[in-house]
């Protein structure tokens, strides 16, 4: 029997900050599963900073949103049917067919999760996409050793506060920008940072960088750019590492802004800055669930979300990000989550 659902569509590309009006809300019908196929009732689905580079028509490492179509990204769900062998009614996945209530995913883009120990939604957060990220970019790239200090900025975020907390455990000094002073507190007294900076209450960003590593920085992670890596390239040591994720500060910049201005420290300092991607390192995928999840049951790692409720919501909460509307990981529940809600 087919099933009537919505989804969200993108009705055109945006031009700077995205607007309510460049996304659509849209019926559809989706047919019964086929052969190899699970029918998906999403509970939970993500958004992120990288899909408003998707939203541009451009080449990149993953292919643009097409106009009229439905968007996509990470979710949650139950499966509701299932023409798959390995996957039956009533089994949670991952998957990445967000932006939608139901989803008809093929079962080999499905993955089957355990929502017993810890809620669903946590495989959208720290046992999720944002997870890998910080644990492939600080262990792989960043490589810091114990002992060294570590800036990361938009450090309570969904990657930034994981970062922050796996760099503590790995013995190093952790220095965090955010941008408000509930962020900060947060940083400091539920996270244990070193020391946390509110950059929107800084006239000088470098000069506060400056003094909160009083020894100079060894590993910075990068999610916004900007003054903010102009700041770490001052206060890099030689030989720091630059592991670049993001840099969420020009996303929605309407002509490419200039580059950091002092870029010669890299060479003076023979500093090592890398881009990476997390779908470049899949192969981390079973040593960082069971590292992550012995991190989270021994109580080691604490996360913030924020939640807005319904599919009409997801627009406003993926515009949010880039004024940091959201404190943690920014979800969208998306259906009954009751039986989730009881182990939250
Ligand atoms: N390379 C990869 O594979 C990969 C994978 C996932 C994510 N990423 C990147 O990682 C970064 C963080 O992503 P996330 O999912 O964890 O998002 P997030 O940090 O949970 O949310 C975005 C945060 O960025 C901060 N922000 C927004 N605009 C800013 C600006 N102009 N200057 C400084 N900070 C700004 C806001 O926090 P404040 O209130 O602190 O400003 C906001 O809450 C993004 O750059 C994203 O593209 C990369």
């Amino acid at each position: 029997m087919p099933t009537r659902t919505r989804e969200i569509r993108l009705k055109k590309r945006p031009s700077g900050l995205p607007s309510e009006d460049d996304f659509e809300l849209a019926e559809t019908t989706l047919d019964d599963p086929g052969q190899g196929e699970i029918l998906v009732r999403n509970l939970w689905m993500s958004v992120d900073p990288y899909m408003r580079g998707r939203m541009e028509d451009r080449k990149s490492y993953i292919t643009p949103f097409q106009v009229g179509a439905p968007l996509e990204g990470s979710a949650v769900g139950v499966i509701e049917r299932s023409a798959a062998p390995h996957l039956g009614e009533g089994d949670l996945v991952t998957h990445f067919l967000g932006w939608r209530e139901h989803a008809l995913v093929p079962a080999a883009d499905a993955t089957r999760i355990d929502g017993d120990v810890v809620s669903p939604r946590t495989y959208l957060g720290p046992l999720g996409v944002p997870g890998l990220t910080a644990y492939a970019g600080l262990t792989r790239i960043g490589r810091p050793i114990a002992g060294e200090t570590v800036f990361v900025s938009a450090g309570s975020g969904a990657v930034g506060s994981m970062v922050c907390q796996i760099a503590k455990i790995m013995g190093c000094r952790v220095v965090a920008a955010a941008g408000s002073d509930d962020k900060v507190t947060w940083l400091r007294d539920a996270l244990g940072v070193d020391h946390a900076i509110n950059y929107r209450a800084t006239d000088d960003f470098a000069a506060a960088l400056a003094d909160a590593c009083p020894d100079g920085l060894d590993v910075y992670f990068d999610n916004v750019g900007g003054e903010q890596l102009d700041a770490a390239l001052a206060a890099a040591n030689d030989s720091a590492r630059f592991a670049l994720c993001g840099m969420i500060g020009q996303y929605n910049a309407k002509r490419p802004p200039p580059g950091p201005s002092n870029i010669f420290q890299v060479v003076s300092k023979r500093l090592k800055l890398q881009g990476f991607i997390v779908i470049d390192h899949q192969d981390l995928m079973s040593e960082f669930t069971d590292t992550m999840s012995r991190w989270i049951a021994d109580g080691r790692i604490q996360w913030r979300e924020s939640v807005v409720e319904g599919l009409e919501a997801a627009p406003g909460a993926f515009i949010g990000l880039f004024s940091g509307e959201n404190f943690g990981k920014m979800l969208v529940e998306l259906g009954d989550t009751s039986a989730d809600q009881r182990r939250a």
